[in-house]
C-alpha cells in the first residue's frame, strides 16, 4: 500500500465524518514529528510539498525522506502506512507535471485567482494528465486572504466561494477535490483585531466560518469530498512562548479547534496545516536557546522540536480531524 492517492482515504473521511491532515512538510525532523504521531495513531496521511518547499529542500529529498517514513513504519511497527504525496497550490500545468512525473499521487492546481473560465481550462489540462497517470487532482473556487507560501493575498482581495458556480467547475474540469473558500486564512496571523471581537480574558476571538456556505456546496455535491486551506489554530501556548523568549509575534489568532471539528463531521474530507507546525518548531527551539545558551549542536534542539510537533499532530489527529484508528 504505502504511497497512495486520496480516493480512497477521502471517501472513508466523507462517509465516517472525518477528515485527513495535509501537512506541509520541508524537512526531515517535520516529517519524522509527523509521521510518528500517525504511525502511533494509525493514522491515514497526506504529506504536501509547496512550491516554496521543493525549492528550498529539492523534490528528490523531500520524495525520498517520505518513502523512508513509509519504510520505517512497515519495519519499526510492522504497520502499512498509507501517505499521499501531494503538490500543494501548484500554478502552472508544467509544475504540476513535473510531480507527477516525480512520483507525487495528488496534485492540487490553483488557478482560483484567474477567471472561472480560465481557471476550468489550465485544472482541466492538468486533470487529463494526472488521471492518465493514476493522480488525483485538488481545484479550488474563491480566494483565501493571508501569506501562502509567501505570497501575500490581502483581506480585500479575498472572496468566498459561489456556491451556485461548483457543479459546473467540477464537471466540466473533472478534479477530484475542490478547495473553498469559507473564511479561513492562511499563515499565523489570520484576522486582523479589527476582526475580532474579544473575550473576557481579553483574548480575540476571530469570525465564525461560513458554514452556510458549506452545507450549500455539499449539497451541490453530494458524496464530494472538500478541502480547507488556512486551517492552523495557532495555539496560544506556541504563540506565548515564542513571545516570552525573544520572538515577536502580537495578536497571532487562528481558527477554533471546535468550527474545524465541525467542518470535520461534514464534507470537509482534507484540512490543511502549515502554520501550527512552523509555530511548535519555533516556540520550542526558542525555549531551547533561553535555557541552554550554550548549545550549538542542532541535534539538541531539533529533536525537542520534532517530539513537539509530534504532539502537536497527535493532538490534531484525535481532537479536531478524528482521523485516528482509520488507516
Ligand atoms: P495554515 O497557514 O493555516 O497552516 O494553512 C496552510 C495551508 O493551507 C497550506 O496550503
Amino acid at each position: 500500500m504505502a504511497i497512495v492517492t486520496t480516493k480512497d482515504m477521502f471517501a472513508k473521511a466523507y462517509n465516517g465524518g472525518y477528515a485527513i491532515g495535509a501537512f506541509n512538510v520541508n524537512n526531515m525532523e517535520i516529517i519524522q514529528g509527523i509521521t510518528e504521531a500517525a504511525i502511533e495513531l494509525k493514522a491515514p496521511l497526506i504529506l504536501q510539498v509547496s512550491k516554496g518547499a521543493r525549492n528550498y529542500a529539492k523534490h528528490v529529498y523531500l520524495m525520498k525522506l517520505i518513502e523512508a517514513a513509509v519504510q520505517d513504519a512497515e519495519q519499526t511497527a510492522g504497520f502499512d502506512l498509507p501517505i499521499c504525496v501531494h503538490l500543494d497550490h501548484g500554478d502552472s500545468f508544467e509544475l504540476c507535471k513535473s510531480c507527477i512525473d516525480g512520483g507525487f499521487t495528488s496534485v492540487m492546481i490553483d488557478k482560483s485567482g484567474e477567471s472561472f473560465e480560465d481557471n476550468i481550462k489550465i485544472t482541466k489540462q492538468v486533470v487529463e494528465y494526472a488521471h492518465d497517470h493514476g493522480v488525483v487532482v485538488e481545484a479550488e473556487l474563491g480566494t483565501l486572504a493571508g501569506v501562502e507560501d509567501e505570497v501575500k493575498v490581502k483581506a480585500e482581495d479575498s472572496s468566498y466561494t459561489r456556491p451556485e458556480d461548483v457543479q459546473e467547475f467540477v464537471e466540466r474540469t473533472g478534479c477530484d477535490s475542490l478547495a473553498i473558500a469559507i473564511g479561513t486564512s492562511h499563515g499565523a496571523y489570520k484576522f486582523t483585531a479589527a476582526q475580532c471581537t474579544r473575550d473576557a480574558n481579553g483574548k480575540l476571538v476571530p469570525p465564525p466560518l461560513r458554514f452556510d456556505i458549506l452545507e450549500e456546496v455539499s449539497k451541490r455535491l453530494p458524496g464530494f469530498p472538500i478541502v480547507l486551506h488556512g486551517s492552523s489554530s495557532v495555539p496560544q501556548e506556541f504563540v506565548d512562548k515564542i513571545n516570552k523568549f525573544g520572538g515577536k509575534m502580537p495578536d497571532a489568532v487562528g481558527i477554533p479547534e471546535e468550527q474545524l471539528r465541525k467542518a470535520a463531521s461534514m464534507a470537509v474530507c482534507k484540512i490543511n496545516i502549515d502554520s501550527d507546525l512552523r509555530l511548535a518548531l519555533t516556540a520550542c527551539i526558542r525555549e531551547h536557546f533561553a535555557e541552554h545558551p550554550d548549545h550549538f549542536d542542532p541535534r539538541q534542539y531539533l529533536k525537542p522540536g520534532r517530539e513537539a510537533i509530534k504532539a502537536m499532530v497527535e493532538h490534531k489527529l484525535v481532537n479536531v480531524l478524528g482521523c485516528d484508528g482509520k488507516a
